[in-house]
């Protein structure tokens, strides 16, 4: 397990193009903008504001989340010290290192949560279980 910390995870500003003529506001996530290629992308929508998801952490993934739509909570736990993000702005996103164990909640009416991975979806490279997670810490 990556020797990680909550400190090594940050929030990633994005550039925001705004019109001159209330065209709204566009953001763009290109080549090295985020310290990974991005080999994957999923997004987390219908959420009930209850509901909590993540409870779990990576051994070698990277994710970087955005909140394209409202707001959520995430919370990061690298063994010794946690860490909560409020994310709710569209151009703003939040880099998780591997080795984190994250929570996702408190999400807001119509959330929608984008996800770049750095990696195919693979189940061996979670750990599911906090105790077996602090345990390799
Ligand atoms: P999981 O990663 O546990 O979701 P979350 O962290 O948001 O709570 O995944 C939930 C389910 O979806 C699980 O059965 C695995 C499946 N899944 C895929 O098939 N492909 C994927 O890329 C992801 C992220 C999940």
């Amino acid at each position: 397990m990556r020797d990680t910390k909550v400190t090594d995870c940050y929030i990633i500003e994005l550039k925001k193009i705004e019109g001159q003529d209330a065209r709204g506001s566009l953001s763009v996530i290109e080549k090295n903008v985020i310290p990974f290629e991005s080999k994957r992308v999923y997004y987390l929508y219908d959420v009930p504001s209850d509901a909590k998801r993540g409870g779990h952490a990576h051994k070698e993934l990277y994710q970087f989340l955005i909140p394209l739509c409202g707001s959520f909570d995430v919370v990061l736990n690298d063994g010794y010290s946690k860490k909560t993000f409020t994310l709710n702005k569209p151009n703003k996103g939040l880099l998780i290192c591997p080795g984190i164990w994250r929570e996702l909640e408190n999400f807001s009416s119509g959330a929608v949560c984008l996800v770049l991975a750095s990696e195919v979806y693979d189940e061996s490279d979670y750990i599911r279980d906090f105790m077996a997670f602090k345990k390799c810490k």
